[in-house]
């Protein structure tokens, strides 16, 4: 036998068994920024390297670490590590923000070279909005309810809570910056290699640092609220008054600063304690200055994204009752001469009249009691029968699978009907 290949680690195939949920999971996500008017965009998996480069930053752990790039011929390609970056450059690119204002929305893969584990992994899916145009802080609140009611839709609001921060504007943080490294300098005895590097290049991403004796002495580290402009202060007053007024709740972490160097004023993350060490469901912010920064005419922005393996698993973990439907509503069975043609033209029939439903006819041969068999196993409400005798008499035989009702016998006219009134 020929050697088998496998998928590539931390890349996922996600199994007939595992996809209902998934699909479960998309549409609630779709209901919800449809119901707010958002719009779909899809945009390239591939873009030029630089564009990460250039909106991500340079020194973040994403773009120094952790991207697919490769040549094609003289020209520098990465697999997207995740979608802000190709959506403001599609949005520059096609003039959908020029003097207008735009609530965008997209779905799909994401590729980051990170070290696979529960709730990471190096082809992971998001759903993300980005809204472009727009300044107010009513924005901002929007965003957050908006993932507010989807976590109802999904059933995991009760494990589910709101981290918020503010970061300023670019010089708020630079002074704070100066302030964090004169601060942590005289700690450096306590940090890795990687953590003084990151004094240099990044030294605000010390402030999520996983390393405890750090953590304890960042307690009394300068805070960045207290760097903040006046604008961004009252930007901030004004989005934590409107999360009040709705009865939001949220922690003010002032050691939230975000992964990705384009934010500025607002940043927040939904977290949860269910899924180990990858607690980050969902994170975001405005990205005022990225637009310009691109090339585009300036523009504020703000948006996030889910991780929707962390949705599934989450999901998976803390609601029982979602109602997953069977991808096989209806089996049909058939046996003996001429009975193929006649279960083809009724399976037809009954996928033009209720195509909302799943009708698989058997096609593999075989006697009645083997076909029983896949019926069952198909997960099929209804199984349909046709021997030679329900041909020749223009009927169909009704069995209800999952028990509980007699098997009876129609005329083929009445099937449709009767199928209707049992879903
Ligand atoms: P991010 O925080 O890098 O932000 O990713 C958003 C979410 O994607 C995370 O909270 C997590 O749920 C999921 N995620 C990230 N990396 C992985 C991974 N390796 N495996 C599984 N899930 C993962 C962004 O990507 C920004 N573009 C969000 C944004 C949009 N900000 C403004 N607009």
């Amino acid at each position: 036998m020929a050697k088998t290949i496998q998928a590539i680690r931390g890349m996922n195939d996600c199994s007939p068994t595992e996809s209902p949920l998934w699909q479960w999971v998309e549409t609630q996500v779709r209901e919800v920024l449809n119901s707010y008017g958002y719009s779909e965009v899809r945009m390239p998996i591939v873009e030029s390297t630089p564009l990460f480069a250039r909106a991500i930053g340079e020194v973040t752990d994403v773009v120094s670490k952790e991207m697919y790039t490769f040549w094609d011929n003289d020209e520098q390609l990465t697999l997207r590590p995740e979608g802000t970056a190709g959506c403001v450059r599609a949005a520059i690119e096609h003039g959908w923000i020029y003097n207008n204002e735009q609530r965008l929305w997209y779905m799909g893969p994401m590729f980051r070279h990170e070290r696979p584990q529960k709730g990471r992994y190096r082809q992971f899916h998001q759903a993300g909005v980005e809204v472009f145009g727009i300044a107010n802080p009513e924005i901002d609140a929007e965003l957050i309810i908006l993932t507010a009611r989807l976590w109802k839709k999904l059933g995991i609001d009760q494990h589910v809570s709101l981290q918020l921060n503010s970061i300023g504007s670019l010089e708020a943080r630079a002074n704070y910056r100066s302030a964090l490294v004169a601060f942590l300098e005289q700690h450096q005895a306590l940090m890795s290699e990687e953590e003084k590097e990151r004094l240099i290049k990044n030294p605000l991403r010390i402030l999520d640092t996983k390393n405890q004796a750090l953590q304890q002495v960042l307690d009394d580290a300068p805070k960045l609220l207290d760097y903040l402009d006046d604008e961004s202060r009252e930007h901030f007053a004004q989005l934590c008054a409107l999360l009040d007024s709705v009865g939001i709740a949220y922690e003010i972490n002032p050691k939230l600063v975000r992964g990705l160097d384009y934010y500025n004023k607002t940043v927040f993350e939904w977290v949860t304690s269910a899924l180990g060490a990858q607690g980050t469901v969902c994170g975001g912010g405005r990205y005022d200055g990225l637009v310009e920064q691109l090339g585009g005419h300036a523009a504020p922005g703000v948006g996030f994204a889910m991780g929707l393996e962390r949705l599934v698993l989450l999901v998976q973990e803390v609601n029982a009752s979602i109602p997953l439907k069977s991808a096989v509503d209806i089996y049909l069975v058939y046996q003996g001469e001429g009975t193929a043609l006649a279960a083809f033209q009724l399976a037809e029939k009954i996928r033009s009249a209720l195509p909302q439903l799943g009708t698989m006819l058997h096609c593999s041969g075989g006697n009645f009691k083997k076909q029983f068999r896949r019926a069952d196993k198909s997960g099929a409400t209804l199984a349909l029968v046709i021997g030679e005798s329900e041909m020749l008499n223009n009927q169909v035989v009704v069995k209800h699978l999952q028990g509980g009702v007699e098997q009876q016998t129609l005329d083929i006219e009445k099937v449709i009907d009767y199928i209707q009134s049992q879903f």
